[in-house]
């Protein structure tokens, strides 16, 4: 048999304490925990003991560590370790997004050049199978479109909301069942789901975009009302992460007919589809929660295991400007019972006395829009 891997974990917290525990389990697969950074060695941990530090380079400099696993969030200080430890020449097996989000193309390219392996299966979708068939199997076709849910959190909280759950509440409960990070607002402002959808359109599309450039708008301004209203005009709303080929993209609550696909996903369930030759390709399951997650990083960590000697495939991609997003919309007072004049509106469509549905539009100039009139909202539809 092979001599183990050696894996030191960046993080030992929800999602490192489920993937040590996974691996555990595992008689075949040869891998051993040498080490986990933390910042606090007195917390207690529910995941099996191992040892633990508090110097990073203990973990990313060690000698008999052959393979990083990042599991610690948020985008520094995690790149500078992540982006050590390809430079000491070991694979890294990453969980985050806003790392590879803000740092994938160069920390990719270093890893190609260094010989070593940097797999993200985690960093999307939680526990769906979505990096390595967006990375092997769609690459190949010409996808049209991506259109999905990517944030869990706040797929549980708008699900929550249309069980009268007001805001703050639902996103306690997402919180209480570890679907929501301490600070949340990532999730909420959509900010987690643009990092995805910029992983995505750097796999499917094959060019590179900042985060900051795709437009964001986060659930933060949901009502349980503005649900309620939209759900009798026949929509439900889900934060829709976007993007087509000719290089568009949003992250936006979105208003989804009630029959769509999209309409039907549950709590923390994420949700990708993929357009091609006009078929539509679904990948689909639980995108947040710790031993979920966890089998992401550990069917990385196997591929980095078998396909040892056989290099990295990335490739460094062209950096690109997005096209402007024109989605319809749908605008209506925040007050039901304010009367609106269509006039006031001549540049928008079809009036049936509650909501006006615009022909497809600029986010921009829908915006501007907003800004110079009080009391209106405005959802984008899918
Ligand atoms: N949770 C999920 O459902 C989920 C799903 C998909 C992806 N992810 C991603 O997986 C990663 C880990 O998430 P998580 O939920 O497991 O987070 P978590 O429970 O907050 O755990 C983070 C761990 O990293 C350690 N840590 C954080 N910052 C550190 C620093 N500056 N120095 C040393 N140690 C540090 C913490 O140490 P202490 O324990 O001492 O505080 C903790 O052990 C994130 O990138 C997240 O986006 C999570």
């Amino acid at each position: 048999m092979a001599q183990p891997v050696r894996i030191g974990l960046l993080g030992y917290g929800t999602v490192g304490q489920a993937f040590v525990t996974l691996l555990k389990q595992q008689t075949a697969l040869p891998a051993e925990v040498e080490i986990a950074l933390v910042t606090d060695l007195g917390r207690p941990r529910e995941g099996p003991p191992i040892p633990l530090t508090t110097d990073a380079r203990e973990v990313v400099a060690n000698p008999r560590v052959d393979l990083v696993v990042d599991v610690m969030g948020g985008r520094y200080p995690a790149y500078q370790w992540v982006r050590e430890a390809i430079l000491n020449g070991k694979s890294v097996v990453t969980a985050n997004k806003e790392v590879m989000a803000y740092h994938g193309s160069e920390l990719l390219q270093l890893a190609f050049e260094r010989g070593v392996h940097l797999r993200y299966e985690a960093s999307v979708g939680g526990g769906i199978p979505l990096i390595e068939p967006l990375l092997s199997h769609f690459r190949w076709g010409p996808i049209d479109a991506v259109i999905g849910v990517l944030n869990g959190t706040t797929n549980f909280i708008l699900s929550a909301m249309e069980k009268g759950e007001p805001y703050e509440q639902a996103l306690a409960m997402a919180q209480a069942k570890g679907y929501a990070e301490a600070d949340p607002s990532a999730d909420v402002l959509g900010y987690d789901a643009v990092r995805k959808l910029t992983l995505i359109i750097r796999m499917v599309f094959h060019f590179e975009v900042s985060p900051d450039a795709i437009p964001c708008r986060g659930i933060d301004q949901v009502t349980v009302d503005d649900i309620v209203r939209v759900a009798h005009w026949g929509y439900r709303i889900k934060l829709i992460a976007r993007a087509y080929r000719g290089g568009r993209a949003m992250v936006w609550p979105t208003l989804v007919p009630a029959n769509h696909r999209l309409a039907f996903l549950e709590d923390n369930q994420n949700s990708l589809c993929l357009y091609l030759w006009s078929q539509e390709y679904w990948l689909e399951g639980p995108g947040a929660g710790g031993p979920a997650t966890a089998l992401s990083v550990l069917s990385d960590v196997y591929r980095v295991i078998v396909q040892r000697d056989l290099g990295p495939r990335e490739t460094v991609l062209p950096v690109r400007e997005l096209q402007p997003m024109a989605p319809e919309w749908i605008l209506f007072p925040v007050d039901p019972d304010r009367v609106v004049v269509p006039t006031a509106f001549p540049e928008f469509g079809l009036w049936n006395g509650q909501y006006f549905r615009t022909e497809p539009t600029p986010i921009g100039q829908v915006e501007q829009w907003l800004a110079e009139r009080e009391g209106f909202k405005a959802y984008p539809l899918l």
